[in-house]
């Protein structure tokens, strides 16, 4: 027999700023399989049609539809609601973006703008490009470190779960390093990790992190954070190319 669910979720429009933001709640009946998202649109399509969330891929592809459930940065589209054993399943926006409206927020303005400050985009060492060249083959090794960096889905969680990014926003935090790692492993790429000093080199980069892996508990993704973060930290401070 199916049981009654509980949803609370966060409410506001910043749009109307004189509804101060409140908690709603919804009951549903849960069925076999359920997710949050799931849910999420069980009950704005039957029962509140001014929900606010997102969604794209529900598949956890997109990153779309990451929030707070239950105190924990995660994607709705992967979330079961039979985990929650007292059926109440609480529901926030990612802390640390700008709130769009409940449960949305804008994650693709930090991201770019962390895309923009790495420079997230192949420098090759030759830019002369000759196309009718041979194609230099990939060392298997190198393209599947390179594959396993570029699995970040810019959901978002690790920046809400970071506490050094929700005290600093200059911080350039997990997903940041992430790519830094990325473009630093590519051998196609003229640039090496101490060529990032001056952004992660600093307490807006490594030296700011607290190493709580908070963004490594919630990556849905299961992305190295800790192995890349000390990495990092060990090719910055090793290197003699700095001061
Ligand atoms: S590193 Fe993980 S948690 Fe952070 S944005 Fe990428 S996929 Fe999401
Ligand atoms: S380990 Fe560093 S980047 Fe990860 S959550 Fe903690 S402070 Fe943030
Ligand atoms: S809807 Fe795309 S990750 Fe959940």
């Amino acid at each position: 027999m199916s049981r009654q669910l509980t949803f609370k979720i966060f409410r506001y429009d910043p749009l109307q700023p004189e509804i101060k933001p409140y908690t709603q709640e919804y009951q549903l009946e849960e069925a076999s399989g359920m997710t949050v998202f799931i849910a999420l649109n069980l009950i704005r399509e039957k029962q509140d049609p001014s929900l606010q969330f997102d969604f794209v891929c529900r598949a956890g592809i997109c990153g779309s539809c990451a929030m707070v459930i239950n105190g924990v940065p995660t994607l709705a589209c992967r979330t079961l609601t039979k985990q929650y054993e007292d059926g109440i399943v609480t529901l926030l926006p990612l802390p640390g973006f700008g709130l769009i409206g409940d449960l949305s927020v804008d994650t693709g303005k930090f991201m770019r703008s962390i895309s923009e400050r790495l420079q997230a985009w192949l420098e090759p060492k030759d830019h002369e490009v000759d196309i009718h060249s041979l194609e230099i083959p990939m060392e298997s090794e190198e393209a599947e470190a390179i594959y396993e960096a570029d699995r970040c889905i810019e959901c978002g969680c690790c920046v809400s779960s970071c506490a050094t990014a929700q005290m600093r926003d200059t911080f350039v935090g997990a997903v940041g390093f992430n790519k830094v790692a990325r473009f630093a492993l590519d051998s196609r790429d003229s640039r090496e990790v101490e060529d990032f000093y001056h952004i992660i080199g600093d307490e807006d980069g490594v030296f700011g992190c607290m190493t709580l892996l908070g963004c490594q508990d919630n990556c849905p993704k299961d992305l190295n954070h800790q192995g890349q973060i000390a990495y990092l930290r060990r090719k910055i401070s090793m290197s003699d190319r700095i001061i």
